[in-house]
């Protein structure tokens, strides 16, 4: 049995991470990671900050901290805001790791060897009130096209052009806000994509009807433009240093260490426990290892293309992405999220206002896998009041009530099995195939929705069955209904377990079970007999809490949401 490497897409350190962020990768990544987990899979699940680059120093500066320090801070507030929503990395670590430089150095090297790197003199903006060198993006004046003033040297914001810094009118430092600019002319390396193209073309062609469409086509899009030479150097500090003469004081960019951090951090895995496998089992293990990838639509071509050729150059066999997932965005209030405008809910403040599972299950049910969606906290109270207080919460509730009205707090006696009981199994037992095949597939709204309807035909089961009227006439019947349908709920505690794991507990809690969280791997007619009768189950608060109108409007207004 292959083993799977599940990577999400490892966040920038500076500025913390907002709802967008977390339904982006991280969120998906861990429901698949739990997910193949439950159905007994050897898993490692592997994530960290992105911490070199231009921003890592201007951040550092304002705050008037060691770029060292800086990012210190900022990854261990990254660490605290995963915890929170229960993200089940098996490693969280960092680019900026020895370990990381150690891989960096050695891709380097054989791309070198195989001559695949080449020496270029470029042009670059260089201010020199700020005394560096500024990447494109750093650099601001008005947009020729458009007149808008705030235009950003890469693109225009306003028209979308894409632009030269050179282009600018008045053109200026996004860092100091000084005009003293100069172009300059820097030395710096390129990766030959060019060499590699045909043999990335094969290997794509082969990903086609495996990858999701939009993958696949970004990947051709950039296959049919031609492959560019890539700069993988910058004039900066803070990176890890080119190990070649004449590139003293330079770094590598921060896309070319980020990704190979996925091979780095699972070394500082590897390293922290000496007794397990090694890095190499993972990593140089193509055959046995099924990788699957997570991340937001604008960095399908990093992943496509950079880094496959990237690993494709050294020469050596390393394990290549087999599936990738690639999500839209998550807009708010129709627009985009912001931290410099304060637009938008960043994690921190997500977990004061609900639990975590309130709001996991809101962003997958609603997950921006086909297109961009909208968070509004209208309608995630009316998804959180319906899915989790109507129909899952309402249904425990309901079921533990009556049954210790009736029966005690035990689990009642299961008798004669009808027809009722044989039509749930059969229900189950297809809609469970359905959601186990969407998950494989990483359909996750898809999965979501069957979830939604397991949980659905469970009421309608009660519904029709009527335990609370059976149990005036026949109390065998209405103890087998019963037993079936606290039965139900360690179902669906074991289902919903990768989207709600504190919910799922919760539920198995009930009944004192404290194994692992595991998918069901029988047929409906043995599984749900599986809680004895005389089992305790203790009664609790509901589950859920429904929110109501006013503190929906309380927190329209606290996070600025006009319509
Ligand atoms: N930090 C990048 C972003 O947030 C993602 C880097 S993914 C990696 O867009 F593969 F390069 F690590
Ligand atoms: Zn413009």
């Amino acid at each position: 049995m292959k083993k799977h490497l599940i990577t999400s897409a490892l966040p920038y350190v500076n500025g913390l991470p907002h709802l967008g962020h977390l339904i982006g990768c991280l969120l998906p990544s861990d429901v698949f990671a739990r997910y193949l987990r439950s159905r007994g899979e050897e898993v490692l699940y592997i994530c960290g900050t992105d911490e070199h680059g231009t921003p890592s120093e201007v951040g550092a500066a304002k705050e008037n901290m060691s770029v060292e320090d800086y990012c210190k801070k900022y990854h261990d507030l990254h660490v605290q805001m995963y915890q929170g929503f229960n993200l089940s990395f098996d490693y969280f670590g960092r680019t900026s790791s020895q370990q990381n430089e150690e891989i960096v150095y050695r891709i380097y090297n054989e791309l070198e060897q195989n001559g695949y790197i080449a020496e270029k003199v470029t042009k670059q903006v260089y201010s020199s009130d700020d005394k560096r060198y500024l990447p494109d993006s750093y650099v601001m004046g008005t947009c020729p096209h458009c007149g808008y003033e705030k235009a950003k040297g890469d693109q225009c914001e306003n028209c979308t052009k894409v632009l030269d810094p050179t282009d600018l009118i008045q053109p200026r430092s996004v860092i100091s806000g000084s005009d003293k600019l100069e172009i300059r002319e820097t030395k710096h390396l390129f990766l030959q994509l060019p060499k590699l193209e045909k043999e990335l073309a094969d290997w794509v062609e082969t990903r086609k009807g495996i990858w999701p469409d939009i993958a696949y086509s970004i990947a051709k899009k950039w296959l049919k433009e031609g492959l560019q030479e890539r700069g993988i150097t910058r004039d900066l500090k803070w990176g890890f240093s080119v190990p070649k003469e004449g590139f003293e004081g330079k770094v590598f960019y921060v896309w070319f260490d980020a990704p190979i951090g996925y091979i780095g951090i699972t070394k500082q895995w590897a390293d922290e426990r000496p007794s397990e496998r090694s890095f190499e089992d993972w990593w140089l293990n193509p055959d046995n290892v099924v990788h699957t990838e997570f991340m937001g639509k604008d960095n399908i071509p990093f992943h496509t293309i950079t880094f496959p050729a990237t690993l494709r150059g050294t020469g050596e066999n390393w394990t290549q992405v087999s599936m990738l997932k690639g999500m839209n965005y998550l807009n708010f209030a129709g627009g985009k999220f912001s931290k410099s405008l304060h637009r938008g809910i960043f994690l921190d403040d997500a977990i004061k206002e609900f639990p975590a599972d309130y709001w996991r299950y809101w962003l997958i049910a609603n997950a921006p896998e086909s297109d961009d969606s909208n968070f509004g906290f209208e309608q995630f109270a009316m998804t959180i009041n319906k899915d989790l207080n109507d129909v899952l919460g309402n249904f425990i509730n309901r079921v533990l009530k009556m049954t210790t009205n009736n029966f005690g707090q035990q689990i009642p006696v299961l008798s004669q099995i009808t027809s009722e009981e044989e039509e749930l199994y059969e229900t189950l037992d297809t809609l469970i195939r359905q959601y186990s095949s969407y998950m494989d597939n990483l359909d996750l709204r898809k999965a979501m929705a069957t979830l939604r309807e397991i949980w659905v035909s469970g009421n309608n089961y009660i519904a029709r069955t009527e335990p609370w009227k059976v149990v005036k006439t026949d109390t065998d019947r209405a103890a087998t209904i019963l037993n079936t349908a606290l039965n139900l709920i360690r179902l669906y505690a074991n289902l919903s377990a990768p989207i709600m794991p504190q919910t799922a507990k919760q539920m198995l809690d009930l009944f004192e079970i404290s194994q692992d969280i595991s998918f069901p791997d029988s047929r409906m007619s043995s599984y749900l007999t599986g809680l004895k009768a005389g089992t305790a189950f203790k009664l609790s608060e509901p589950l859920f809490k429904k929110i109501m109108p006013d503190r929906v409007t309380e927190l329209k207004a606290i996070y600025k949401e006009e319509a």
